[in-house]
This record gives C-alpha cells, structure tokens and sequence, in this order.
C-alpha cells in the first residue's frame, strides 16, 4: 500500500491589512474586546477583483515549488473553499487552467473550516489506493466577501487567504491517519443562509452574510476538539506526547488554547496565526502549516496534529508525519 506524505508547502496574504483599531471606527467594538474574546489583531482583506482562484494559484506556486516537481506532474487538483469564483466551475477547474494542467481531475470540497482536512484526507485517499501519485492540495477563501461589516458578532473573526500543500505517493507515511465527522443538526448555529436554490436575491443583492450563534458554536468546538483528539490518539495507538506539533483551525485562540490543554502540549508547540490572520476558514490550516515548515518550526519526522471545526458543523483531524 502507498502512504502520501506532504512534500511541498506553500501560502499567500493579500496585501491589505484591518487591523482591530480600523474595526473600532466601523462597529461598536474595542480592539481589547476583540484580543481578550478571540486573539485577532488583525486579519487580511482581499483587493477588488481579487479572488479566491489568485489567491489559490500564489499559495499553489511556491507549494510546487517547493516539492521540486514539475507543475505537470500534478494528477489530482482538489480545493476547499466556501467562497468559491464561481457558481461553476469549481474553483480547482478554474485553478488547473491557471497552471495550464489538462486532464487530471479537479474538484472543489465544502467543508467551511474543515475543509483542509475534508480536501487533505479525500487526495489521501487517491494516493493510497494508487488513482493519484501527486496532488495539489489549497484551501483558499475571500470570507470578506461573505461578511456582514455592520454586524460586530462576526466581522471581527474572519480574514481571507490561501495555503496549499503537494502530496506525493510514497512506501512510508506520510498522512498516518485521518478523522472526518459532520453533524447536520447544528445547520443553524453557523451559516450564510442563502445560496443558489434558496433566497438567490440575497446572493444578487451582495446580501449573503454569516450568521453566527458565537457562544454556543464556542461550547461545541471545545467539546467536539477534545474528542477528536482522544479519537485521533486512540486510532493509532499513541500517547498525547508522541505529538510534536498542533496545527489547529485558527478560529479563536481560546478554542486553541482549550484544544492544546486537553492535548497536555505548550503553547510552544501550537501553531498560532490567529493573532495576524483572523479565521480564513478552509484555508487557515495550510497558511499555519507553512509558515511553520518556513520559518523551521515544523522539520521532518516531527508528528503534526491539524485539527479543525467548522460550519456543518463539520470536524476532523490528520495525524501526519511530515
Ligand atoms: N465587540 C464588542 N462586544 C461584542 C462584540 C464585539 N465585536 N461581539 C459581541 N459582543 C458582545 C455581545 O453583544 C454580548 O453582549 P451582551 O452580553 O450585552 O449581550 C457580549 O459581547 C458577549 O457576547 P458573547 O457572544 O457571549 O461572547 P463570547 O465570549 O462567546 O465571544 C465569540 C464571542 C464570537 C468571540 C465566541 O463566542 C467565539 O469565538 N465563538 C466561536 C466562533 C467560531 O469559532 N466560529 C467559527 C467556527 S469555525
């Protein structure tokens, strides 16, 4: 059996940064609110005209370059958004053609903020039962789009970005395991609630927002990452200290920070970007991620546990050894 293992990392920010002190002249709010409540200092904001696909393409491009391959080399695009382009094609199409790729499939995964790791254990997938040797893995999201900027419950959270990683066909691992659950029943804790079937006109009219229950999402994001952290370990036979990193969704360092104490790992040991980005949602994981292989956090042979929840409610996790 083949195993996949990330070979090449990659990310991107658009240039603009909101910083909390301009958020205190457009809500009612306070930049000590928001540190004390989330963590965020300030997050990015995508250009006009900028969109999820560029943003995709400049984190796919150091990825590839990176892993050393050939950009055709690539078999397997797949792409978690929830703010895609387009209604169709699927932003991973519109992605292939950037890197003028032909043939291979290419797909989109909503997953909101699990999306990563919904998009990382689908290409796993491929990898392991031989339909893929190299994949292109992004997650990519321009949430400012899809944010209500009067409704200070949910414009302080959210940023937009990109990360993406290559995964290669290997004898070893590699991605170790993965861990994918969804609950519908939360539908309306956390939703834009409108889209091409329902309510179009709010689409239209640039009137599809985030709507958020905070604190109960809060209340089940701790409960849910708890377990799956004890489901991940328990999987694979391992103790809390045979993790050497935490690569968590980066939604509000108090889930975080909850999420490593039931883990027993320092905050030395978490990869936090929360503070600069905010929540990208789908693409929050793989921005951490490379700026931790980067900057020589994250070296080979380290175990890496990425953990995420999100609208669905949707939560996941992928131990890797990286
Ligand atoms: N600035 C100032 N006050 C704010 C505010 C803001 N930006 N947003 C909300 N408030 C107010 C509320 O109106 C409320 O006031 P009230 O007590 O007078 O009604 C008060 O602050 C407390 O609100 P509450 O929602 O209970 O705060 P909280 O401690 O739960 O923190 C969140 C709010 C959103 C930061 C927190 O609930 C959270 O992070 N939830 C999870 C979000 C998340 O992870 N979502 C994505 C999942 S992927």
């Amino acid at each position: 059996m083949k195993y996949s293992r990330i070979t090449g990392t990659g990310s991107y920010l658009p240039e603009k940064i909101l910083t909390n002190a301009e958020l205190e002249r457009m809500v009612e709010t306070s930049d000590d609110w928001i540190v004390s409540r989330t963590g965020v200092r300030e997050r990015r904001i995508a250009a006009e005209g900028e969109n999820t696909v560029d943003l995709a393409e400049r984190a796919a491009r150091p990825a590839i370059e990176a892993a050393g391959i050939d950009t055709q080399d690539i078999d397997l695009i797949v792409l978690a958004t929830t703010t895609p382009d387009q209604v169709f094609p699927a932003t991973a199409c519109l992605l292939q053609k950037r890197l003028e790729l032909h043939g291979c499939p290419a797909f989109d995964i909503q997953a909101v903020c699990t999306g990563f790791v919904y998009a990382l254990d689908v290409a796993d997938k491929f990898i392991r039962t031989e339909s893929a040797k190299c994949a292109l893995v992004v997650g990519a999201e321009t949430f400012s789009r899809i944010i209500d900027w009067t409704d200070r419950a949910t414009c302080v959270l959210f940023g937009d970005g990109a990360g993406a990683v290559i995964i290669q066909a290997q004898d070893a691992p590699g991605i170790i395991s993965s861990h994918l659950h969804a609950d519908g029943q939360y539908t309306s804790l956390l939703e834009v609630p409108a889209g091409v079937s329902q309510s179009y006109d709010k689409v239209r009219n640039g009137q599809a927002y985030v709507r958020m229950g905070g604190s109960e999402v809060f209340k089940v994001a701790v409960n849910t990452l708890g377990q799956i952290v004890d489901e991940t370990l328990a999987a694979n036979n391992m103790q809390k200290s045979d993790v050497t990193w935490l690569v968590p969704h980066q939604a509000n360092i108090r889930i975080i920070a909850a999420t490593a104490r039931k883990l027993g790992i320092s905050m030395d040991h978490v990869v936090v970007t929360v503070d600069r980005h905010g929540n990208t949602s789908a693409a929050s994981i793989p921005l951490a991620f490379d700026e931790a292989v980067r900057d020589g956090r994250i070296k080979r042979d380290d175990t890496v546990l990425m953990e995420a929840f999100g609208g669905g409610f949707t939560w996941g996790s992928v131990l890797l050894k990286y």
